[in-house]
């Protein structure tokens, strides 16, 4: 028996690698799960796989999150969609980039949250939020102004937000994972002149894998950890706390 049987978790970036690992956890520890993501195509593996609800929607539009998310009888969400951005010194900073990594993971993260807590509200059962927040978020890392600056915020969000929503029995986290070495990842991330230095800094040496970020969420969602709310939860194998 889990704690998570018979709820109803929202997980966003769901075609995602990340994301797609969150909602198979999730599945397997007895939640029902909606799975989110920007079309109605890149949701049909992952819903095929596991039998999760897909739900597509732009996370961009303010309507569309509120048409998308709005009489759903939800337990929990993820905050899972987000954009990587390019990695460019602040000098060179490219400020559409900026705003379209704030649209997506910061302004995209409020949006479902602000929506999704007024149904657990209605609903009166309490609940749980995880947003996926990064290392960025946390420590300066070079290149990174755009995408450290949304997750910053996204802690912030979630600090504000678990305030806020602890009156209604609503708990909210972030985890803040280290690199998983996706293709998107790898192109920065596995040039072995930035690897090899990261790697020696951290006190694991490796990076993530997705099922190493998926199943702290899935124990964030759970009653395990009803008297944790606001906190950042680092996934980076020691990195930002040497
Ligand atoms: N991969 C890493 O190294 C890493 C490290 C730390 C944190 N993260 C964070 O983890 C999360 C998932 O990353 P991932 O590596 O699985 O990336 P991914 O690109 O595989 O998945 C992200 C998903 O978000 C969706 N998305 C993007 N914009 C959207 C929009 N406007 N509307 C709806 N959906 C949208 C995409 O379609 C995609 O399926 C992101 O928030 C990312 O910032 C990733």
């Amino acid at each position: 028996m889990t704690t998570l049987e018979n709820r109803t978790v929202l997980v966003t970036g769901a075609a995602g690698g990340i994301g797609g690992e969150i909602v198979r956890q999730l599945v397997a520890a007895g939640a029902d799960v909606i799975a989110a993501d920007a079309t109605p195509e890149s949701l049909e593996a992952i819903t095929a796989a596991t039998g999760a609800r897909a739900l597509a929607f732009d996370l961009r539009s303010e309507e569309a999150v509120r048409a998308a998310i709005e009489g759903l009888d939800l337990y929990g969400v993820v905050n899972c969609a987000g954009w990587g951005g390019l990695v460019q010194p602040t000098t060179e900073a490219d400020i559409d980039i900026f705003d379209t990594v704030m649209s997506i993971n910061t302004r995209g993260t409020l949006l479902v949250t602000k929506y999704a807590t007024r149904e657990m509200i209605r609903l009166g059962r309490g609940g749980a939020i995880v947003n996926i927040s990064s290392q960025a978020g946390l420590v300066a890392l070079l290149g990174h102004v755009s995408y450290g600056a949304s997750k910053a915020a996204v802690d912030s969000i979630t600090r504000v937000s678990a305030l806020e929503l602890g009156r209604y029995g609503i708990r909210v986290n972030a985890v803040n994972p280290t690199v998983v070495m996706t293709p998107m990842s790898a192109s920065y991330w596995g040039q072995p002149e930035i690897e090899e230095p990261f790697l020696a800094a951290m006190p694991l040496g490796r990076w993530a894998t997705e099922a190493d970020i998926a199943a702290p969420v899935v124990f964030l969602l759970g009653d395990g950890a009803s008297m944790i709310t606001g906190v950042s939860l680092p996934i980076d194998g020691g990195y930002t706390s040497v």
